[in-house]
């Protein structure tokens, strides 16, 4: 090979490992961007504003379904507000979070720390935990002025934090932003909608009742009219791009390991342009999102087709996004079969031509044991089992909600009550055939229905 022609595939093969490296960071860890929600954003910005600039006291929570993109709007408006001079040097932001702060001793011990009062408290015992926190308050207030320290405490996964006895650190909190004892700002984020319910009387009472509901796929009035599945593929196009012109220095701090080739970078682009112009990749993405609209997995479903690329597969087809689709479209029932014994696979297999022979009639043990064991005798090399292991296995696939019992009386045999079987003829082949180490003639038995 000459010496010309190598350079330019070392050159390549470096810039698709470069550009893997940019996509990866750039979809897997995001930026604070935050796109939509602009009233709802605002409404935090200014609550956080007004505690820290005007010295209010306010209460709020943030509510929203999973991967609604709650805790990315509040560290969005966090990073706007830190490039104020004074808010940064003024607010004192308290991060609890309710997996990792189980009790409200926990919380209060690193909210300590993280206003810096570790050494103040040293080792003075409190009576009540409103002692402490009163005390932790004080401390904040800066020596003449007389002036608190504004406090802001975000409670990541809110709900959490209604468990802990008493509700004392809630209470403790509302109540001195209730009170204006101190300029603080209590914002709870949780998805759960019923969120207020869970408050005590008490505590339900200090708190100011402002609500900011996130809803996916909704844009706030004043915001170009687009359909949720537009944003969606404009976002594919987004998050697969990588810079490409020459004049702007658009690489920011995060990426620069990761300069691109403009060109190439023109290249790719144009590339991945002519792949949202693709039917099949759109259709792809449209039951992807009729399933699942989160953006959190759609950004884990890009992560793994990016993951993809490689010296020897330069370029992204389509092919790579219906592969990678399939980790996130699985049917969960099909999944949940994997994990059985093969006993309890055989079972399934013996139900299926149960439903199907029976057209879809109800089963019982009987008429699943007599088929397994009849399968089982033709079989060599299936190790005969006693009764009573198979009536284990038949209970566990019941357990797991399989079967759904048809006309249960408390009197009748359990050997004898009927039950529907929940899974279709292709959901059990689909398994058989994912199934890792099932013996060949039981995953011929599954595909031949005569048996
Ligand atoms: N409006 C948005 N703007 C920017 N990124 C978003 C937006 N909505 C969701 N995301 C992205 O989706 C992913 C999930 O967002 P985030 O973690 O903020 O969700 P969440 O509502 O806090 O979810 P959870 O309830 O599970 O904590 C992140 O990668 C985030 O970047
Ligand atoms: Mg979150």
């Amino acid at each position: 090979m000459s010496k010309k022609k190598s350079m330019a595939i070392d050159f390549q093969d470096n810039m698709i490992l470069l550009t893997r490296k940019y996509l990866k960071r750039k979809i897997l860890c995001p930026e604070t961007k935050f796109r939509h929600h602009a009233k709802e954003r605002q409404n935090v910005l200014e609550l956080l504003k007004r505690t820290v600039e005007a010295g209010e006291s306010n209460s709020a929570l943030l509510i929203g379904p999973r991967g609604s993109g709650k805790t990315t709007l509040v560290n969005s408006v966090l990073k706007e507000l830190s490039v104020s001079k004074s808010f940064k040097e003024n607010a004192l932001i308290v991060n609890l979070h309710g997996l990792v702060h189980t009790d409200d001793r926990l919380a209060l011990k690193d909210a300590t720390r993280q206003m810096q009062l570790e050494n103040v408290v040293g080792d003075k015992v409190f009576g009540t935990f409103a002692e402490n926190l009163t005390f932790l308050l004080e401390c904040l207030k800066s020596g003449d002025k007389k002036r608190t320290k504004p406090c802001i405490f975000i409670l990541d996964e809110f709900d959490l934090f209604c468990a802990h006895q008493n509700q004392t650190l809630l209470y403790n909190l509302f109540d001195v932003a209730q009170s204006s004892q101190a300029p603080i700002c209590v914002l709870g984020i949780t998805c759960r909608l019923d969120v207020i319910e869970l408050l005590e009387k008490r505590v339900k009472s200090r708190f100011s009742h402002r609500q900011i509901f996130l809803f996916p796929g909704e844009n706030s009035v004043g915001e170009q009219p687009t359909t949720a599945f537009d944003d969606r593929l404009e976002l594919f196009k987004d998050l697969l791009s990588i810079p490409d012109d020459e004049n702007v220095n658009r690489i920011e701090e995060t990426y620069e390991d990761c300069t691109i080739d403009p060109q190439f970078g023109a290249m790719w682009n144009d590339y991945v342009e002519s792949l949202i112009n693709n039917v099949t990749m759109v259709n792809l993405l449209k039951r992807m999102y009729q399933i699942d609209v989160s953006e959190r997995s759609f950004r884990n479903f890009l992560g793994v087709a990016v993951g993809t690329l490689d010296e020897k597969h330069q370029r992204l087809e389509v092919n790579d996004f219906v592969e990678a689709s399939k980790m996130f479209t699985r049917d969960d029932k099909v999944a949940m079969l994997e994990g059985l014994s093969v006993l309890e696979m055989s079972l399934i297999i013996a139900m299926k031509h149960e439903t199907e022979i029976y057209d879809g009639e109800p089963l019982n043990f009987e008429t699943v044991f007599n088929r397994y064991v009849k399968f089982a005798n033709q079989t060599s090399s299936i190790q005969t089992v006693q009764r009573p292991v198979i009536m284990k296995a038949f209970e566990h696939i019941k357990n797991l909600e399989l079967l759904a019992p048809v006309n249960a009386t408390a009197r009748t045999e359990k050997e004898y009550q009927y039950f529907k079987f929940l899974l279709t003829p292709q959901q059990v082949l689909e398994a058989v055939k994912n199934y890792v180490g099932l013996p060949t003639e039981i995953a011929q038995w599954a595909t031949n229905s005569l048996q």
